[in-house]
């Protein structure tokens, strides 16, 4: 019999952008959803659009690019937001609007202040106000998970009458566990009028690290959409990791009546680019796309992959993308060599000068280093500042001095505000004694909560990415920076954070 088609709903760019200091620009979400197409994801949840004019023009952005996946844009369900929505995703050649509501007793009387019977009056509203610029309207019953099933019966009833298409069940606070997941699910399509009208959904959190399992249990109980997130990413925990997903759908097909139409060999791309772009490294157990998901340590797992592959391996690393680095350009690669490998990655630069700018960037890194990885390329690009004159402050030299018995010391002139400074300090030490020596310039005082370095490629000439999490007033950003000089790429990354906090375009969380 013909398997059924699970859609997969991608909401990194949405969700996922809501991890602390995850926020992307317009470029980034641009470059995501080319990859996101490439891979053949069916929804595309670009942001947010009423969050911030910003979101507004991403969405906007990635409406007027994408062709083969459907775009989306949140919207609360009010008037407002819902307008805001429907008019970024006018560009598309498929638009969606997915407007939202709470139906648990704590969120509508401690958040939203209102009865059952005013969220349901407002929930049929708002899927009205979509169906006005799209027939493609999800509705979700935010935090399903605590609500009471009878009236989330009646909303589901009354929004697919309003005109829903589909039928989203979060679990918003990552509460549940699978058996209940779905059996929830199954009872919800069972008791709902005309459930066979709608595309029933779900949407799993992870703070019980459950968000896979619990996903994966409503798909096994009547689900055709689940939305999910490259990586993982996502509010707290995150969301349900779209790898794991389609990777479980795919590998145990025997027991799945529906099949996703991913292209699994750009799973390991889409890994590695958000994770450059938000600076959230994967975690090297991470299933599937951890540098350790298909390494073997143990004498006897080796040999048994030697005599037979199956008896330890379930999945095969090449078919999720996990080629060796593929080499890309060298020192002698031309422009036009140059500008076509950034064609073949979806990178689309602004302009001519951008173009020169990152051609000179890569020569400059293919004299330190002989070969160039699709990796330094995408790095080179995020790393890329595509308005210099938009960053507040610009490392213009430095140098830093280690020597044994003396305490290392960094010498830096940066550009703050277009005027230039020079400022030492020691440390404990080259990255200390450089952060501190920004600070003098800066006189941020933000705090430092994260300091990471991954090796972009192998071996000892890889670029070292490095990730800066700093926090002000509450408001967290995440800076990166790209360098065969580890400690330069610590400079830049706490440059670009600065940036960030310095251009401070704030966004609302949907869910606060
Ligand atoms: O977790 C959640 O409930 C959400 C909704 C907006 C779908 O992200
Ligand atoms: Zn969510």
């Amino acid at each position: 019999m013909a398997k059924q088609k699970l859609i997969i709903f991608d909401t990194t760019m949405r969700d996922g952008e809501q991890s602390p200091g995850a926020a992307m620009t317009r470029d980034d979400k641009l470059r995501i959803a080319r990859q996101l197409e490439r891979m053949r994801v069916d929804v595309i949840e670009a942001g947010f659009p009423a969050a911030s004019p910003g979101d507004f023009e991403s969405v906007k952005a990635v409406a007027e690019i994408i062709k083969d996946a459907t775009v989306c844009g949140l919207a609360r369900a009010n008037e407002a937001d819902i307008r805001r929505a429907g008019e970024a995703i006018r560009p598309a050649n498929s638009g969606r609007i997915h407007t939202f509501i709470a139906t648990s007793p704590i969120h509508m009387e401690m958040k939203l202040r209102m009865s059952p019977e005013q969220v349901l009056e407002q929930a049929i509203k708002a899927v009205k106000w979509a169906r006005e610029y799209t027939d493609d309207v999800e509705f979700s019953a935010e935090d399903a998970v605590r609500s009471d099933n009878d009236f989330l019966c009646r909303v589901f009833d009354a929004v697919i009458k309003a005109g829903a298409t589909t039928i989203n069940v979060p679990d918003t606070v990552g509460y549940s566990i699978p058996t209940v997941w779905g059996e929830q699910i199954r009872s919800l399509i069972e008791r709902v009028p005309n459930s066979d009208k709608v595309i029933w959904s779900t949407h799993c959190h992870n703070d019980l690290g459950l968000a896979v399992a619990n996903s994966l249990a409503a798909v096994l109980n009547g689900a055709r959409q689940v939305e999910c997130t490259v990586n993982g990413l996502g509010e707290r925990a995150g969301n349900a990791s779209m790898e794991e997903v389609v990777m479980a759908i795919r590998t145990r097909s025997d027991l799945f009546g529906c099949e996703t139409g991913i292209d699994i060999s750009q799973i390991v791309p889409a890994s590695k680019l958000v994770s450059q772009i938000t600076g959230y490294p994967v975690q090297p157990n991470k299933a599937v796309v951890g540098a350790n998901a298909f390494a073997h340590e143990s004498g006897i797992h080796q040999d048994g992959v030697l005599k037979h592959r199956e008896t330890y391996e379930i999945m095969r690393a090449e078919d999720v993308g996990w080629t060796t680095n593929r080499l890309t350009l060298g020192k002698l690669s031309g422009r036009n060599a140059f500008k076509a490998r950034l064609g073949e990655l979806g990178i689309e630069l602004a302009s001519e000068d951008a173009m020169n700018r990152m051609f000179g960037r890569f020569k400059e890194l293919a004299d330190k280093k002989r070969e160039i990885f699709d990796e330094d390329i995408h790095a080179l690009v995020s790393d890329d500042v595509v308005d210099p004159a938009e960053d507040h402050y610009k490392l213009v030299a430095y140098s830093f001095r280690s020597e044994t018995g003396e305490a290392p010391q960094a010498k830096l002139t940066v550009s703050s505000g277009g005027h230039e400074q020079l400022e030492e300090s020691t440390g404990s030490g080259p990255v200390d004694a450089t952060f501190k020596a920004i600070e003098r310039v800066a006189k941020s005082g933000s705090e430092l909560l994260l300091y990471s370095v991954n090796a972009i490629t192998t071996g000892t000439d890889a670029q070292g990415e490095v990730t800066v999490r700093l926090m002000r007033d509450g408001r967290i950003v995440n800076g990166q920076g790209a360098d065969t000089d580890i400690v330069a790429a610590s400079a830049k990354a706490y440059l670009n954070a600065l940036n960030k906090l310095h251009s401070g375009k704030e966004k609302l969380n949907p869910q606060l």
